[in-house]
């Protein structure tokens, strides 16, 4: 089938802004998507990333700003004249078509030509491997293979652009994982724009070129998964990137590159900026880079509170001295269970460190410098 040029399909919004009445729910929002990029926007439940969906489908007026695919001003145009297909989470086929049907019902509306229909749909199914079930009805496929319909009912559309919401979410665990490698595949083998909503950090983080973090309405991080995975901008993106999440644990910034978490010094081995002697911190540590180690005075006294065993990991939930908790993933070492009392220790260069109102802390010799 064609490949649309993906270099056409650049996405750009402008200070965007949404409101419902006197409650404004999208707050001045830039954002540029290169053409052929497969973006995903994560963000608490209510923050806002179906309406800015919504807003670029055209299905939601914009209150303020401006949107752009391909180079065109789109936010005043019908959705249809977009060139945008949206897959949802529920599937929304006609039940009481086929397969085919149900592929061909757009373009039939469109009065595509019979033989260019039977090409698209044929395509379509092909990618998808839906071509034996193009005669059954909705009900008679499975949640997997509808959801791949409504894909298919998008790609036969040859969009510039594709946008997802939350379109796995109704799938089991296992059809979830098979799924979203053929949304990737997808992604590989069309070469579209993409955008996609998620509340799966998996899916963002194996899907998306870049990860677009939003908050009540807001960017808080724009990235790649590993960006926002290991050089967090701020203490909000920090704990909502990552599974189990980060921990956050208060400490005083003790000057000299030190910090002093309860009675046990750390030393950093380099000097923050925008942080002086005496201040208080939080400092961001993953529960993979804290290791179960011996008694010492630069490690951290913890008290085991929960073991879960997962088979290739453990998970150890504890609680500090202060009384906070905080998580540890052990990979190898002795059973440990309830009450026992243990040592952990972090690389310091796995450190983040945050001031209180949630800026993250850098490094005083590079401060201000892009990192690499
Ligand atoms: N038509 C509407 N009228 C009034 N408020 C709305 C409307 N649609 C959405 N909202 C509000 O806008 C906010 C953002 O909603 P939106 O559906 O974009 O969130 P979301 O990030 O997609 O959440 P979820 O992850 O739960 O799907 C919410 O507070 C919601 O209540
Ligand atoms: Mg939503």
């Amino acid at each position: 089938m064609t490949v649309t040029s993906p270099e056409k399909a650049k996405i750009e919004l402008r200070d965007v802004r949404k409101s419902f009445g006197a409650v404004n729910i999208i707050h001045g929002l830039d954002l540029s998507i290169e053409g052929g990029e497969f973006v995903v926007f994560v963000g608490p439940s209510g923050c806002g990333k179906s309406t800015l969906l919504r807003m670029i489908a055209g299905l939601e007026d914009v209150t303020s700003g401006d949107i752009f695919i391909a180079g065109r001003d789109v936010t005043e145009l019908d959705p249809a004249k977009r060139g945008i297909a949206m897959v949802f989470q529920s599937y929304a086929l006609y039940p009481h078509m086929s397969v085919r049907e149900n592929l061909a019902f757009g373009l039939e509306m469109a009065k595509t030509p019979a033989e260019e229909i039977e090409r698209q749909v044929q395509g379509a199914a092909q990618i998808l491997k839906i071509g034996p079930l193009l005669e059954r009805r909705p009900g008679q496929l499975s949640g997997g293979q509808r959801q791949r319909v409504a894909i298919g009912r998008a790609i036969v559309r040859k969009p510039l652009a594709f946008l997802f919401d939350e379109p796995l979410s109704n799938l089991d665990a296992e059809l979830r994982v098979s799924m979203r490698i053929e949304i990737a595949r997808l992604h590989r083998e069309l070469g579209n724009t993409m955008i996609y909503v998620t509340h799966d950090q998996t899916e963002a983080m194996t899907l998306a070129d870049r990860i677009v973090v939003l908050r009540d309405g807001r960017i808080e991080q724009v990235g790649t998964p590993r960006e926002v995975y290991e050089d967090p901008s701020n203490l909000f993106v920090a704990g909502f990137i990552g599974s189990p999440r980060m921990n956050i644990v208060d400490a005083i910034y003790a000057g000299d590159g030190r910090i002093k978490i309860a009675d046990t010094v750390m030393a950093l081995g380099q000097n923050f900026a925008g942080v002086a002697a005496g201040d208080g911190i939080k400092l961001g540590i993953r529960p993979e880079h804290l290791n179960v180690a011996q008694s010492s005075s630069t490690a951290l006294r913890a008290k085991v509170d929960f073991a879960e065993y997962l088979g290739s990991t453990r998970y150890l939930y504890c609680y500090l001295p202060s009384g906070e908790t905080i998580t540890v993933e052990q990979r190898d070492g002795r059973d440990l269970s309830s009450g026992e009392e243990i040592f952990l220790r972090c690389d310091p260069e796995r450190l983040r460190l945050f001031s209180t109102g949630g800026d993250r802390l850098r490094s005083a010799n590079t401060a201000g410098m892009p990192t690499a």
